[in-house]
């Protein structure tokens, strides 16, 4: 079971300070469940853990195997939350090396469309010549232009590669029912198409065809991504008290710190599988909740590694930060420390321990060094890193984010400040139907 640990919050705040936010997050929850908040029709993702019927998860299982069969790499193309969840979980549940073992039941996936690096789509296009590949793009609204362009290149280099009617048949696009261009062009050359609910933004988009598709090719069991977020649906669930309620009291929590000027929080992993988990909850906070000028600022670290980099500001920067670690019980295999008889290293003391063991005293020891350097510290705990843990996770962090989002007073299903460099990208590139804005824009930089 995923449980909250929040007694070093508990020690840097004072009197009532939590108590206090009982109410604000209760009446938060009362606000989602009823739906009377701003981005109400923007919350079909509660549901979305029960809402598969057995057809919908065959149809995509199928789907998955007949591809998978033909493929040895698949291209997720997406950028922000139509790429980040996949990464997420896939990153979680891959073999660290993976990319550098073939596997012949398996593809592996390719991210593109999340940059406009001219050398990255090079690379990539070169990589892909005389390989058999797939292509999976996501794009809810259609017509977001890093995924648009790796696209189009994608698109041209697998037709010629492997003709119109092959490429047809290993091409699934995932975009909204009826709008956008993506849409448009899934209809007109023929391509498979799925559906992302009107009522499920990006961020929010982990368990529908968006995830699910390309974890399935990959050879994730969805069922039991699924399974996990169902339980952690159930124990966040609105009769659920606020005491026993994990999502509530990690909403407390972070809003507390919050008032008492701690802006920035950090997730921390001690496990580098766990580093675009990160990516992925940073843009679902980042995106959310940072609006109106208000907001915590998410950062992410990984631990050890970055204990010799950012590790020198936790302990003694700016005291305006809490962390969040995410820490596993179990590693999934076994490795022990061996002897040696010069002992140059001096490592003897260690013979025979885990490596694990010495990961989680890394783990306690920063904890205990963090705590007494002013910084408060939750700790998330999963009993081991896979599918089910993975949907608790996801699920659990979707609805803190939902519920921490109304505490704070904005709406977090929105996304308005994304919008402002697309409008100088677009004048600048001269776009059709932005010619005011290029003029305006040429003046300024004249
Ligand atoms: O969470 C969000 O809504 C965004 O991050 C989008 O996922 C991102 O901007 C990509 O948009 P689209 O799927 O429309 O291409």
């Amino acid at each position: 079971m995923l449980t909250l640990d929040l007694t070093h919050v508990h020690s840097f705040l004072s009197g009532n300070e939590f108590s206090q936010m009982k109410q604000e997050v209760s009446e938060s929850i009362n606000t989602l469940y009823t739906k009377t908040g701003p981005g109400n029709d923007f919350l079909g993702w509660l549901n979305l853990p029960v809402s598969y019927d057995r057809n919908s998860l065959n149809e995509i299982l199928e789907l998955s195997k007949n591809l998978r069969e033909k493929i040895d790499f698949l291209v997720v193309i997406g950028i922000g939350g139509s790429y980040l969840g996949t990464r997420a979980v896939s990153d979680a549940l891959t073999g660290n090396f993976s990319h550098l073992v073939k596997n012949d039941n398996f593809p592996q996936i390719i991210y593109a469309g999340q940059n406009i690096g001219e050398d990255y789509l090079y690379d990539l296009l070169e990589t892909l010549d005389n390989k058999s590949y797939g292509i999976v793009v996501v794009s809810k609204s259609g017509t977001t232009t890093e995924p648009a362009l790796a696209f189009r290149l994608l698109k041209e280099h697998l037709i010629k590669s492997v003709g119109i009617g092959e490429a047809r048949k290993r091409i699934i696009a995932i975009t909204d029912s009826n709008k956008g261009a993506l849409r448009k062009m899934a209809e007109q050359e023929g391509y498979q198409a799925f559906d992302i609910p009107d009522d499920v933004g990006g961020r929010f988009s982990v368990f529908t065809p968006v995830g699910l598709i390309p974890l399935a090719i990959s050879g994730v069991d969805i069922e039991a991504l699924l399974e996990g977020a169902k339980d952690m649906m159930k124990r966040t669930s609105e009769g659920v008290s606020f005491e026993q309620n994990p999502a509530a009291l990690y909403a407390a929590a972070r809003n507390a710190l919050y008032k008492k000027g701690k802006f920035i929080e950090i997730l921390v992993n001690y496990n580098p599988k766990l580093h675009y988990f990160s990516e992925w909850w940073k843009q679902l906070f980042g995106e959310s909740e940072g609006k109106e000028n208000k907001g915590i600022y998410p950062a992410g670290v990984d631990f050890t590694t970055d204990l010799h980099s950012m590790g020198q500001y936790i302990q003694d920067g700016r005291r305006d930060l809490f962390e969040t670690v995410i820490s596993i019980k179990h590693s999934h295999h076994k490795l022990l420390v061996p002897g040696d008889k010069n002992n140059l290293d001096k490592l003897n003391y260690l013979t025979g321990k885990r490596i694990d063991e010495v990961n989680k005293m890394a783990e306690l020891g920063t904890l205990m060094a963090h705590i007494d350097g002013g910084v408060p510290n939750m700790k998330i705990e999963i009993e081991s890193l896979d599918e089910y843990y993975m949907g608790q996770l996801i699920y659990f962090f979707e609805i803190s984010c939902a519920i921490s989002g109304y505490t704070l007073g904005i709406n977090p299903f929105d996304q308005p400040g994304v919008e402002a460099y697309k409008k100088n990208m677009f004048a600048l590139l001269g776009k059709p139907g932005f010619e005011a804005e290029t003029e305006r824009i040429r003046k300024l930089i004249n």
